[in-house]
């Protein structure tokens, strides 16, 4: 395989769009008259004309790179039902929110999109719409449904019930994670496991994810294999904490999976992980083997043992920082990005200063900065009444924090400019015309080129800001 790995130019910051936790906001393209079948229903037997054909549908996704996935799995249902694809809700019939509920602001975000989409239906243009994914399953959301009138609510265990709203037979779950991904995409998300067995205080993923499930080793080899003869050449393994997969029966661990997928894809890179489970294995395959993307999102959230305890995270700002030691020595130029939480309640100054030092020594690429956000049933939601940091309080360490990160980040960027990388062209146009695209080393960079995604392309970086680089022209492709 070609690929510039370990050679020259390893790179810096990205801002990549789509990752655990990070509320985005993406129309999922629905294609008219695409693969029969592929959510593996028989959609062609004793059905003359497809539900859908002549109709029109819109999914849209808030929230971690896991609704991302479960939309791309809504989305074969929509394509196997005979939709068109429309980006707008004005010219949808049928409406698909698939949502987030880590932080409130996303659950804030979504009741504006529903109150869009009621008006939209009582004026006759939208004709049903659901709400799914973790907002779905959440306390407030027959309350949503009696509001807005919302015609069907469904969490994540039950998005297979989506059939029937589209008019497909009926779909019975078979075991979550083993639901196939969509073929012939130049990228596609596995998902190895759900659910999560940690119960960090200020998070809901446990209650509305459930414990962890892990997917077989054979049932994700498969689906790699099946995959990449479709044309996939870029796999990124998923789950909330996929450094944490075992085998069910047998001694495998995350290392040997991600060993295993690397053999059978031309690229791999895998989100989230979880600082108690990262193995010094796993950080020196990344650096030792040449279809692995040298990039790793450890979340730390916070830098203060006193508040790692409060969290209930389970390890030590030190052993932390030793994690991070072996990563920078296995996966030189690697890009390391984290999450951190300010204004868990009861933070003190000192407990942020401590996270301010943690983000000098480790040199982050990249850190996605949360103010905390008390989430109801989480144990620091009920802290929050007698311990919550004030908002302005917040809101200045929150700034802090990023300004330490961009700084480190420019700073490890600038150093790239000069060397030539390989560069695997992601997706989209930015504003200005280039394409994204990602370093071996998982950096984001712009690249003027009409390369499409999927190709590689050989260039030279020219700039560099805090969250992207620049490259110049292709050199090859
Ligand atoms: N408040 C603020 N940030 C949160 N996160 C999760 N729950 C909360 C919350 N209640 C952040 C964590 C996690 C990321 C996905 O979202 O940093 O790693
Ligand atoms: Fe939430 Fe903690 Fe599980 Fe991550 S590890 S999903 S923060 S409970």
């Amino acid at each position: 395989m070609t690929s510039m790995k370990n050679g020259p130019g390893k790179s810096v910051a990205s801002a990549a769009s789509l990752r655990h936790g990070i509320p985005v906001s993406k129309p999922v393209a629905v294609k008219l008259g695409t693969k029969p079948s592929s959510s593996g229903m028989n959609v062609g037997s004793g059905i003359g004309l497809a539900p859908g054909a002549g109709k029109t549908a819109c999914i849209r996704t808030f929230g971690c790179q896991m609704n991302v996935h479960d939309s791309d799995r809504m989305l074969r249902m929509i394509r196997d039902a005979g939709y068109a694809e429309v980006q707008r809700y004005e010219e949808a019939d049928v409406v698909v929110l698939n949502t987030c509920y880590v932080r409130e602001n996303a659950v804030d975000r979504v009741r504006g999109h529903l109150g869009e989409l009621s008006r939209l239906k009582k004026e006759g243009r939208v004709k049903k719409f659901a709400l799914t994914g973790c907002v779905g399953e959440a306390e407030e959301a027959s309350q949503l449904q009696n509001t807005y009138g919302i015609d069907l609510v469904l969490g994540t265990h039950n998005t297979y019930e989506l059939a029937e709203f589209v008019g497909l037979p009926g779909m019975t779950e078979t075991y979550t994670p083993d639901l196939p991904g969509i073929e012939g995409e130049h990228q596609a998300f596995v998902t190895i496991m759900t659910g999560c067995n940690y119960g960090c205080s200020y998070c809901i993923v446990p209650s509305v994810r459930g414990r962890m499930v892990c997917r077989p080793m054979e049932s994700v080899i498969s689906e790699v294999k099946r995959l990449v003869a479709s044309g996939t050449r870029y796999v990124t393994l998923l789950g909330q904490t996929v450094d944490a997969w075992r085998e069910r029966e047998g001694k495998k661990r995350f290392c040997d999976l991600l060993e295993r997928v690397a053999e059978e894809a031309p690229r791999v890179s895998f989100t989230t992980s979880h600082p108690s489970n990262m193995e010094d294995r796993t950080l020196e395959l990344i650096g030792e083997t040449e279809t692995i993307v040298g990039r790793l999102h450890l979340p730390v959230q916070s830098g203060s043992d006193r508040m790692l305890r409060t969290m209930h995270r389970g390890y030590s700002s030190e052993r932390y920082r030793r994690k991070i030691e072996v990563f920078r020595e296995a996966v030189p130029g690697g890009m390391l990005s984290t999450d951190i939480i300010v204004g868990h309640p009861g933070e003190t100054e000192r407990d942020h200063e401590e996270t301010l030092r943690l983000v000098e020594d480790c040199e982050f690429d990249l850190a996605y900065v949360f103010k905390f956000s008390p989430r109801s049933g989480t144990e620091a939601a009920g802290m929050y009444r007698d311990e919550a940091v004030p908002g302005d309080v917040a809101q200045r360490r929150f700034v802090e924090v990023l300004r330490a990160v961009e700084q480190n980040a420019l700073r490890l960027n600038r150093e790239k400019i000069g060397s030539v990388e390989q560069i695997y062209m992601r997706h989209g146009r930015t504003g200005d015309g280039s394409a994204i695209g990602e370093t071996w080393s998982g950096h984001s960079v712009h690249v003027p080129t009409d390369a499409a995604p999927g190709d590689y392309v050989t260039a030279r970086i020219d700039n560099a800001g805090p969250h992207v680089l620049y490259a110049g022209k292709p050199m090859s492709s």
